[in-house]
């Protein structure tokens, strides 16, 4: 009887919500965003690279770069700062799983890599440097991992074609159990 006397209400309460979710009331606070803030906000690039601006830089012309504005927290040689490593220090046929996220040595794409850092760094810099400086970044940190040559240029064409030491390591296995590890290649 109890559930029965209670329906009445709750067909009121779910009634009076969707009436109220039609109505969509304005509240007159807020405005649309400009053209131009838009831009500011959409830096995201895809791992096609599809967005990425034009630019280019390599090891050699980041090198200095890095010096004036990221080793002071991550170390010179990307190892022993404050801040996460960006190299690897385990011996080279461990140095994919060694400890640490070293984002330019196991990132799925080598975009990603150009993303991060012109979104987030130097810290508490955000948004300072220009897309060459960028270019030229991603390239020293790919150097220091051994996965491009110092001379080689990085641009919107040949950055999203670098190919990655970790494949497609990163692929749910398809029959994964519980207790066993989830991605294919990853050991923990
Ligand atoms: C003021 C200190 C500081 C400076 C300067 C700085 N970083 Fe960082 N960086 C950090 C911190 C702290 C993190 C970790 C952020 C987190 O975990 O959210 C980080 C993370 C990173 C990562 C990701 C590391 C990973 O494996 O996840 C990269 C790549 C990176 N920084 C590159 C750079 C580059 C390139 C520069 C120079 C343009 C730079 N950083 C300057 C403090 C700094």
């Amino acid at each position: 009887m109890g559930t029965l006397k209670g329906l009445p209400f709750a067909l009121f309460l779910i009634g009076g919500a969707s009436a109220l979710l039609a109505q969509s009331p304005t509240y007159g606070v807020g405005r649309a965003p400009t053209a131009e803030e838009l831009r500011a906000w959409d830096i995201s690039i895809g791992p096609t690279g599809e967005e990425l601006p034009p630019g280019r830089g390599t090891a050699k012309d980041g090198a200095p770069v890095y010096r004036a504005k990221c080793g002071s927290c991550h170390g010179a040689t990307g190892i022993g700062g404050s801040a996460p490593i960006l190299k690897s220090r385990a011996p080279k046929d461990d140095e994919l799983w060694s400890r640490g996220r070293i984002l330019p040595l196991r990132s799925p794409f080598a975009v990603l890599v150009w993303d991060y850092i012109n979104r987030a760094m130097p810290l508490n810099r955000e948004g300072t440097l220009t897309p060459d400086e960028v270019y030229a970044l991603t390239a020293f940190l790919l150097f220091i991992n051994d996965l491009v040559p110092e001379d080689q240029i990085l641009d919107a064409q040949s950055l999203p074609k670098v190919k990655m030491p970790i494949g497609d390591a990163y692929a749910p296995l398809p029959d994964w159990k519980p207790r066993t590890p989830r991605l294919k290649g990853y050991p923990y």
